[in-house]
């Protein structure tokens, strides 16, 4: 049978009829998990959430319930919950469609997630390039307000917390969580160093904070709804839950899909929901979890051990669509961004591409990341505008591993993953395209001492 969706976060999106506004939302039930969790004990609803398995669906994949634990909840300092709405990672096109399709999903979310881990206010970090999605979630707050389920004294509980969103000046590097809470502080979005700024302990205003995405988020609300053990009984161990996957490149339906983890295939994904590739062509590469994610090459075997000891050899088409099946093929589920190249496409065109936005979102703060992203665009670019040597692509490989795990944040390692997998699985690509270029180098060189020869 053809692998189906199962719509969880995206059940209600798209359906004739299903609009923004709060009536329609409660018509579907809207804000009833909220009434049932505030009548519940919060640390009760954060044991679900640990139970439920929930992982981030913003990047690194990292246990919810875990996270909230880790707040520091001695300190007596108020605790802030802060939805990431910047989804700026290329390739990532999901929460922007909860946002813009089903605001309230997201503030009933945010709630049952402020009262669990008792936040005194909210804060929505949304993209500056999403102007609409912040117009759209301000009404939807209004319109919360107005029905008492955000606020004071939410629902006659004595229960009060406010969500007030805020907009970022649009760079990638708010999205990165500690970035994000500078951000929202009002500064320029500069990293801070973890320890000791981890979030959790001093987050915004040095106050503990849970960062979360927004599809988390949402998440969350169903978690609390179903209760911990039922919500993890979908999808794997340890990879609970559905999953949004943004479909994008060469396939025949691109677009966002919600599937149980782990229950289809990268090649289920591609023929069986995108439509297969274009007529009369072959796969070449994936990047499966947005740009910075390692990529896959489609004629490599995928070999190794699950985290639970069993030994796999995969295809490319056989990886389950899971946040570790991934990670040990060798990349990352990352923020659910799959790029499908087929083999028109151009590697060192992508690289390019990609290593010219990574040197322009460097926030600049370390040496490595600035100097590195920075050189590794330069090198990328000089390649593809004809002036590739063959020396190049351990160049490359040299400035990537100088930049990974020597940063303050993570866009070390997403600026170069990109660059020491490309450099590592289409080396010979590479090779190839500088021994080329150095052959019409050399024609042009001889032909243009022709010309001037003969005077012309
Ligand atoms: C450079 C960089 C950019 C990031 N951008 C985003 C983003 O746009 N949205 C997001 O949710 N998480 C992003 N993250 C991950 C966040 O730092 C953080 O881990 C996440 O918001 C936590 O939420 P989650 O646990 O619900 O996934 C980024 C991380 C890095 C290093
Ligand atoms: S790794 Fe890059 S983006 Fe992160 S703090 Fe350092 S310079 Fe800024």
């Amino acid at each position: 049978m053809a692998v189906q969706e199962k719509r969880i976060i995206l059940k209600h999106i798209d359906q004739p009829g299903y609009t923004t506004d709060i009536d329609c939302y409660l018509r579907h039930g809207g804000y009833e998990v909220l009434k049932k969790t505030l009548t519940q004990k919060p640390e009760d609803l954060c044991a679900e959430v640990l139970k439920s398995g929930v992982r981030g669906r913003g990047g690194a994949g990292f246990p919810c319930g875990l996270k909230w634990k880790f707040l520091d909840r001695k300190s007596g300092k108020p605790i802030y919950l802060v939805c990431n709405a910047d989804e700026s990672e290329p390739g990532t096109f999901k929460d922007r469609q909860i946002i813009h399709k089903d605001p309230h999903q997201l503030i009933e979310g945010m709630m049952v997630s402020c009262f669990a881990i008792q936040a005194k206010a909210a804060y929505i970090y949304i993209r500056g390039e999403f102007p609409e999605g912040a117009k759209i979630l301000e009404k939807a707050i209004e319109e919360a307000r107005a029905h008492n389920m955000v606020g004071e004294n939410v629902l006659g509980t004595g229960y009060s917390c406010d969500i007030f969103v805020h907009r970022g000046a649009g760079a990638y590097i708010c999205g990165e969580e500690t970035g994000l809470i500078e951000s929202l502080e009002g500064k320029r979005a500069y990293p801070r160093i973890k320890p000791p700024y981890f979030p959790a302990v001093l987050g915004l205003y040095q106050c503990p904070t849970a960062v979360n995405n927004v599809e988390t988020l949402c998440h969350i609300k169903h978690a609390i709804d179903m209760g911990g053990e039922e919500y993890a009984k979908i999808g794997t161990p340890g990879n609970t839950g559905t999953r949004i996957i943004c479909v994008s490149g060469h396939v025949q339906k691109p677009g966002y899909y919600e599937f149980e983890c782990g229950a289809l295939t990268m090649g289920q994904l591609i023929h069986e929901v995108c439509g297969g590739l274009r007529p009369g062509r072959k796969l070449k590469a994936i990047i499966p979890g947005g740009s910075s994610a390692k990529v896959l090459r489609a004629d490599e075997r995928y070999k190794g051990k699950t985290k639970d000891g069993k030994e796999f050899d995969w295809g490319i088409e056989d990886i389950p669509m899971d946040f570790d099946s991934l990670a040990a093929a060798g990349s990352m589920s990352g923020s659910g961004g799959v790029v499908v190249m087929d083999d028109s496409t151009d590697m060192l065109e992508v690289l390019a591409n990609i290593n010219a936005f990574y040197a322009h979102e460097s926030c600049g703060q370390c040496t490595p990341c600035r100097e590195g992203s920075l050189w590794m665009k330069k090198i990328t670019t000089r390649m593809s505008e004809g002036q590739a040597r063959r020396e190049d692509v351990d160049l490359l490989k040299s400035v990537a591993d100088q930049i990974a795990g020597r940063t303050i944040c993570a866009f070390g390692e997403a600026c170069a993953w990109p660059t020491q997998s490309f450099a590592l699985k289409f080396r010979d690509e590479f090779l190839e395209k500088a021994d080329r270029q150095a052959e019409d180098r050399e024609e042009s060189g001889v032909r243009s001492r022709g010309s001037q020869e003969v005077g012309t």
